[in-house]
């Protein structure tokens, strides 16, 4: 089982700040006094995604329905299947609505693709979406998260909902896992 690196690549304070940073831009991309229904990618957008409604709550969004994903492009460890499942859709209509999406992570950029491509058929009023990391060098298909968090190095990374085979998502910043030597 890898182990941790001891020293964290974003502590909780850098992940704070930004989190506040991103509710600012978002609050002023949206229709001012209009809901916004904002759906997470499970189970890695669990965190960040409680964070970010609250601090959307703070900047005056009204938030409107709140749903979950579940599509799966990993299988256990560090490796991407690159295959995209939608396990659990979500239960609200969101034809005519502001949508904001939100995951974890930007890796291949294959789940966030799909689920686009997927709502957008839906005809949402507004959609966009919200990574709080991307990893540029992973990526494999043509797509830009509209409010992006981090962008951070090709290296695993596990806290604030993001997990190594589910441990590590209650750590409140971003830490690396040791490569396999
Ligand atoms: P794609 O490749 O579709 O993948 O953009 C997105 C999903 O892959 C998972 N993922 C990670 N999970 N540390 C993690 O804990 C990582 O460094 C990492 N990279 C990708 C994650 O579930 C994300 O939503």
């Amino acid at each position: 089982m890898p182990e941790l690196e001891a020293h964290p690549l974003l502590s909780e304070q850098q992940v704070n700040d930004k989190i506040v940073e991103l509710a600012c831009e978002i609050a002023s991309s949206f229709p001012e006094g209009e809901p916004v229904t904002v759906i997470g990618l499970l189970r890695g957008c669990f965190i960040f995604m409680a964070d970010l409604v609250r601090e959307l709550h703070r900047k005056g969004v009204i938030i409107g329905e709140v749903d979950f994903l579940i599509a799966s492009s990993y299988g256990g460890g560090t490796s991407s299947s690159g295959n995209v499942k939608i396990e659990r859709d979500v239960k609200h209509d969101i034809a005519g609505k502001h949508v904001l999406l939100v995951d974890d992570i930007l890796d291949t950029g294959a789940t966030l693709q799909k689920v686009i491509e997927l709502f957008k058929s839906r005809n949402p009023a507004t959609l966009k979406s919200c990574v709080l990391l991307e990893k540029p060098a992973r990526l494999e298909v043509d797509i830009k998260s509209d409010f992006v968090g981090f962008t951070i190095p090709n290296k695993f990374v596990v806290g604030c909902g993001l997990d190594y085979d589910q441990r590590y998502r209650e750590l409140p910043y971003i830490g690396i896992m040791k490569e396999d030597d």
